[in-house]
């Protein structure tokens, strides 16, 4: 998700960088379809996917910087603090397998902190991204084998033969609190087609965000900077440009609420007024107050994302959090 430097040079393909390219032709994203769907839903909804086009990437790396949204920067410090206790777990010669390939400064820190790792292998749904950024990672790693895997994380997906170069461990990497954006079930679903991929003996570091007050909450997905609320409204300016949408991007506004129930921030855009969206020869009628539900951002408490765990047949073998409580690094494994 986060943009890497363009520092290749002309001449040198990403290809040659990667050790193998998998790709099981995700089907390509429907924007016009999905708004279409999404808004003619009684609650009306769009997936976050979305949110993730140039301008939207942009705004998300800013978010991660804003002071509120502790989630990144409470990451890499616990990571940091840890990483001599995961080598230790992993031992040598790790093949490394990430799912997303944005989490550029995460993946560096996790191959330069374990023991000779032999491989890292990106999984993402963005064919372009993937492969630019999986290269990036091999120009800067010549002893580590790279590979790319274009498939969605639900996908059922088997590692091929050339890409099995080391006896060490397979170890999953998922940061950020990405698993946070799914529901429960389908976050137990990936797990599971994530300990298939692995194997027995696989293991799993991810990151999961924590259950808190909810001022911390509220004010991590509602900046006093705006930039969460830039994120969330560019979606509507997406809808002009690429959908050729009518919409008044003025009559709406960001809105993050945490949801006790299902324990979890949601992001709307809410219309302030009656407005109205249409789209392809569609009308959307807005009532004031009305919403479009972006986003699902679940917390989690250390024993309910371990029961998620086990339900996908991973053992929980450590965990750690920040001094604050507010993050958390769980190491999973598979007997
Ligand atoms: C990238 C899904 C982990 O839920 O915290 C940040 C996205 N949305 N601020 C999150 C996000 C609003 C983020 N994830």
């Amino acid at each position: 998700m986060n943009t890497l430097p363009d520092t290749k040079a002309p001449h040198e393909s990403d290809e040659d960088h990667l050790h193998f390219f998998a790709d099981y032709e995700p089907p390509t994203d429907d924007f016009m379809a999905d708004t279409l769907t999404g808004l003619s839903r009684n609650q009306k909804s769009l997936s976050p996917k979305y949110f993730y086009d140039q301008k939207g990437s942009a705004l998300f790396d800013e978010i991660c910087r804003a002071p509120e949204y502790y989630v990144t920067r409470t990451e890499l410090a616990l990571l940091d603090q840890i990483l001599p206790e995961v080598a230790e777990l992993t031992g040598p010669e790790a093949i490394v397998i990430e799912w997303g390939s944005g989490s550029s400064w995460k993946i560096r820190k996790l191959l330069d902190g374990l023991d000779n790792p032999a491989e890292y292998i990106a999984i993402d749904i963005s064919r372009d991204h993937l492969k630019a950024a999986a290269a990036e990672i091999g120009r800067q790693y010549p002893d580590v084998k790279v590979g790319a895997i274009c498939a969605d994380f639900l996908a059922p997906i088997a590692l091929p033969p050339e890409a099995i170069v080391s006896e060490g461990r397979r170890l999953g990497f998922l940061p950020g609190s990405t698993i946070g954006n799914f529901d429960p079930h389908v976050a137990a679903e990936i797990l599971r087609k994530a300990a298939a991929l692995l194997g027995a003996g696989g293991a799993m570091l991810i990151g999961v965000d924590l259950e808190k007050d909810e001022d911390t909450l509220l004010a991590a997905y509602d900046d006093a900077g705006g930039i969460t609320a830039s994120f969330n409204l560019n979606l509507l300016a997406r809808m002009k440009d690429e959908l050729g949408a009518q919409v008044d991007v003025d009559a709406f506004e960001h809105e993050a609420i945490y949801n006790r129930e299902f324990h979890r921030v949601e992001m709307h855009l809410k219309a302030k007024v009656a407005t109205g969206i249409s789209i392809a020869g569609q009308e959307f009628i807005m009532a004031p107050g009305e919403t479009i539900h972006t986003e699902n951002s679940h917390k989690f408490t250390l024993a309910g994302f371990q029961e998620i765990a086990k339900t996908a047949g991973f053992e929980p073998e450590a965990v750690w959090r920040d001094p604050d409580g507010l993050f958390s690094l769980h190491y999973l494994t598979l007997p």
